[in-house]
């Protein structure tokens, strides 16, 4: 049911969106891979041309080279550090379309891709739209190791909790693509995402956090009816 839910979200956003010859950045995550699989098939299928693809992490990478997807790096020739369009999915979505993301560890390079698009989507289903940002599903914040009790307790000092993210199938914590941690955050009550995006990023050892406000992004949100409510 919620798998159904994410490749709706994720195709309709391909469908409408995806152009030939966009730089393009493609999110991370189990919402997201059915973005790039739609835009793989269109590109097999020759529909869609002389894309120039960003992928944020290694999972969205893989899934890109395994539909001979053209990729490059933000710095390259190719994409000059802009890209013409994002989409990628996310967390938790306020009513504004401000969202958390962050909880499959790709923050960092989702939030560059994120700021560096002259537009920008998101894709999700129905589960992840909420009230209140950061109170259910935890913010993921990115620090460098010799920061961890350090920032925790900068974090706490806000009212929230800050548990250091373990790793599955490997002792010890998660150790991102960019060799740093990750502090889930829970705050206690709600709180403005504008000011905690710019206060967290405050805290010395912080690398990036998992609040994203700084972009209005279009929301493709599957509901468990088969319809997708498109919100701008
Ligand atoms: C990856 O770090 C995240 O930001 C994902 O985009 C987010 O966690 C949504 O993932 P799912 O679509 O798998 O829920």
């Amino acid at each position: 049911m919620n798998d159904t839910m994410k490749i709706l979200a994720g195709r309709t956003a391909a469908d409408d969106l995806v152009k030939s010859g966009m730089k393009l950045g493609l999110g991370t995550g189990s919402t997201a891979v059915h973005v790039i699989n739609r835009v793989g098939e269109l590109f097999a299928a020759g529909t869609l041309k002389a894309l120039a693809v960003f992928p944020t992490s290694f999972q969205s990478l893989m899934d890109c080279e395994k539909w001979g997807i053209p990729v490059f790096t933000l710095n390259s020739r190719e994409l000059e550090g802009g890209l013409d369009l994002t989409i990628d999915g996310a967390d938790e979505v306020d009513g504004e379309n401000r969202c958390v993301k962050g909880g499959g560890g790709a923050l960092l390079i989702e939030k560059l891709a994120a700021y560096a698009s002259t537009s920008y989507a998101l894709v999700a289903d129905e589960r992840k739209l909420v009230e209140s940002l950061g109170i259910t599903f935890p913010v993921p914040v990115e620090i460098i190791p010799e920061a961890r009790v350090q920032a925790a307790r900068a974090l706490e000092a806000f009212g929230a909790r800050a548990v250091l993210r373990a790793a599955l199938r490997k002792a010890g914590p998660v150790i991102t693509e960019h060799g740093n941690l990750i502090l889930d955050v829970t705050f206690a009550e709600s709180v403005d995402p504008v000011v905690m995006e710019d206060e967290i990023n405050r805290i010395p050892g912080v690398v990036e956090n998992g609040f994203f406000t700084r972009r209005r992004p279009v929301l493709y949100a599957a509901r468990g009816d088969g319809t997708v409510e498109v919100r701008t």
